[in-house]
């Protein structure tokens, strides 16, 4: 059946709006509310022998395998090597014997995806999928599949499928973590019951809907923007970057807050909007230090961050969104939202295609 927008001006925006629904739905196919714990299906690999896992996708998907490499690093201590796929494929990577790999992409039928997928099944690596589309070609050649259950997704710039990835990413980091007797039960109810808050949050989050199109008026009139995370929060500040990229056509990149002291701050000047995604929680003092460098260089802050950062923020940022409290864990499901919704405004304010916008395709099957 084809697939309307409703009462929604683009595919994107009903996407965004969708966040809570397809989240929800994610999460309750791996996770059990009652009992707090993770119910993966069956695997084409032990996650409690495996010595190594190579993640790889394209685009968005990347940036999901990304966050999911600090997850399951640091819940697993799994060792994970991320590459993007049109890399991987040619770069003749040394695999481990009994290693394992995860697959990530909405369409399931990438050309470079499939072809890291050949060459790490060629390898002996045990594929995993993170697909969205269950009779793809990408799920049929896995030794395994996990359906994110974000239904379809018609914009090219992805949203709800993205966040999908995140969820599934984070079941499986902690379904990893217990096989590996990294966590206790304590732990895995306490990362169950974080991503169980996620669909409140993310519905909260899209209620900040005029907020953030007052940022994006001011995006919408720069030439570049930068976006600045740290640890799990910084591929989300590449997507970030992506996203407004591709459909807003301003130049944008994404930084590690940290590394932004090696290059970028050359750039900062009162013209460069600065987009930090900045939660409380163990790395927020350091991103703030980070962001002060930048506002002392004249330039402008603009942060995302909760209720325990505004007051610090807001002595050297020149606007502060509220988002809801989350556990750290969550933070880069939920801050994906406020980045796709401000490209999403900056998009409409500048008059692109934003379903559709110029050189890109929904699903790229040619290399
Ligand atoms: C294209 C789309 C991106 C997407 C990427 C990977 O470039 O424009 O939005 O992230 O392909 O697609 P996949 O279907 O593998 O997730």
């Amino acid at each position: 059946a084809a697939v309307g927008k409703g009462n929604y001006r683009h595919f994107m925006e009903k996407e965004l709006h969708e966040h809570p629904a397809v989240l929800g739905d994610t999460l309750r196919q791996y996770l059990d509310p009652k009992t707090l714990e993770v119910r993966l299906p069956r695997l084409p690999f032990d996650p409690g022998r495996v010595p190594r896992l190579t993640i790889s996708a394209c685009g968005s998907a990347f940036l999901a395998g990304a966050v999911g490499r600090y997850w399951i690093e640091e819940l697993a201590r799994l060792p994970v090597d991320a590459d993007v796929a049109s890399e991987l494929r040619y770069r003749n990577p040394p695999l481990q014997e009994g290693g394992a790999a995860i697959l990530v992409s909405q369409s399931g039928e990438t050309a470079d995806t499939m072809a890291a997928l050949r060459l790490l099944r060629e390898g002996g690596q045990k594929v995993l999928s993170v697909v969205n589309v269950p009779e793809s070609s990408m799920a049929r050649e896995s030794d395994g599949a996990v359906l994110t259950v974000a239904g379809p997704e018609i914009g090219v710039a992805s949203t709800k499928a993205f966040t999908a990835q995140l969820a599934v990413m984070a079941c499986l980091a902690i379904g990893f973590g217990r096989a590996r007797r990294e966590l206790t039960t304590l732990d895995e109810g306490r990362l169950t019951q974080a991503l169980l808050e996620v669909p409140s949050h993310a519905a909260e989050i899209l209620e900040k809907d005029a907020q953030i199109r007052e940022l994006a008026a001011e995006v919408a009139k720069a030439r570049d923007v930068l976006f600045l995370g740290r640890g799990s929060l910084t591929p989300i500040a590449f997507e970030g970057a992506l996203k407004l990229k591709e459909i807003s056509y301003i130049h944008a990149e994404g930084y590690a807050a940290g590394e932004m002291k090696h290059g970028p701050i050359a750039l900062i000047d009162s013209n460069v909007p600065v987009i930090a995604l900045c939660p409380s929680g163990p790395l927020f003092e350091k991103t703030a230090s980070n962001l002060q460098e930048a506002a002392a260089r004249g330039g402008r802050i603009m942060a995302f961050t909760d209720a325990d950062g505004v007051g610090p923020l807001s002595r050297f940022a020149e606007r502060v969104i509220e988002l809801p409290k989350a556990s750290a864990f969550a933070a880069p499901i939920l801050y994906a939202i406020p980045v796709q919704l401000l490209a999403y405004h900056v998009a409409v304010l500048k008059g692109t295609d934003v379903d559709q916008p110029r050189n890109l395709a929904k699903s790229v099957t040619v290399e």
